[in-house]
């Protein structure tokens, strides 16, 4: 019995080997292992880009909105667009849309600064970069990549340099401000205020909204309340401004009665200008929709990015209005 099962022992170590023995002859060498193929750079007809534009209030949004539109189908993006009528939870209904269509980023231009969290928090835990475009938002940096924008603090500081140089020897004026609670209205407001003159004094100020249609009942009832008392005016945006000046022209003041600055350098400003309303404009570029995607198309590959991207901009002035408005693209 012992033989037996050292024979039947010995028989399948012999199968055994004679089994691996040919198997090893007969394999080829062995390759020398590859790394494995890097991941295809992803180029712009990948892209999935969502913008839920804040509303069409002004000429500025206008031309936003046709420089993400133009920029996209130039580029072959597909942009997910959607305008939230100022109203923030459209825009957050939008973005939430966005996040369950998976979308490759989201460019958001926020309608006020707070209130953000949450959503930019579902938009990071679907992996979806968030791109801050326009106004700022006040929610931790760690929640969106990037801001490109204009700095809304220097545009209200440039406005208040030219009250100072327009009057040294002070005045009272009025504001008419943006959307309440929105970054462009705050940093405007801050930078105006920290740069004007003493001796110059903000008698009243009180939102338009950003829009011709409030500007002008909002100037019309400034006229009635500060009547004689004011040197000048301060617009957050030149909406408002040709909203306001119709009211301005109805109580019969003239063109240069009242020292008056806006800011966003529309053909609508530069308008303005040339008929002698206005005595400066500070730019607010809305050409946004390059950079954005291109700053988007880094964030798909991985590529390094500048988190906060501030457009370069300057202050315009009558004298060269109307060489330049033939120029303006919006
Ligand atoms: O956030 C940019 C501002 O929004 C522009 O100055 C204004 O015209 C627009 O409505």
């Amino acid at each position: 019995m012992k033989t037996m099962k050292f024979v039947s022992a010995a028989l399948v170590l012999i199968f055994l080997l004679a089994a691996c023995a040919p198997a090893a002859a007969t394999q080829a060498p062995a390759q020398a292992t590859t790394a494995p193929a890097a991941a295809a750079k992803k180029t712009y007809t990948d892209m999935t880009l969502c913008y839920p534009q804040l509303g069409a209030e002004s000429d500025w949004r206008t031309a936003n909105t046709a420089s993400f539109k133009e920029t996209a189908t130039k580029l072959g993006v597909k942009l997910i667009f959607s305008d939230a009528q100022q109203k923030q939870e459209n825009q957050i209904s939008a973005i939430r849309s966005c996040i369950q269509q998976g979308v490759s980023v989201i460019a958001l231009p926020p309608v006020v600064e707070t209130g953000w969290d949450a959503v930019l928090q579902e938009a990071k835990d679907a992996n979806i970069p968030v791109i801050v475009v326009d106004r700022s938002v006040s929610a931790p940096a760690s929640l969106y990549s990037a801001h490109i924008g204009s700095d809304m603090e220097i545009e209200g500081k440039r406005s208040a340099a030219e009250f100072n140089k327009m009057l040294p020897n002070g005045g009272n004026i009025l504001e008419l401000s943006g959307t309440t609670g929105s970054g462009a209205a705050v940093g405007r407001a801050k930078g105006f205020r920290e740069a004007l003159n003493a001796n110059i004094k903000i008698l009243d100020s009180q939102t338009g909204n950003f829009t011709r249609a409030e500007g002008k009942p909002v100037m019309e009832a400034f006229l009635k309340k500060y009547a004689g008392q004011i040197q000048g005016v301060f617009f957050h945006n030149d909406d408002m401004a040709i909203g306001a000046v119709e009211a301005i022209k109805a109580a019969g003041i003239k063109p240069g009665d009242l020292k008056m600055v806006s800011i966003d350098g529309t053909r609508g400003g530069f308008q303005l200008m040339i008929d002698g309303w206005l005595q400066a404009d500070v730019e607010c570029n809305p050409l946004l929709g390059p950079q954005t995607m291109d700053l988007a198309l880094k964030l798909m590959n991985g590529e390094p990015i500048t988190k906060e991207v501030l457009t370069d901009e300057s202050v315009y002035y009558p004298d060269k209005a109307a060489e330049l408005l033939p120029t303006r693209k919006y």
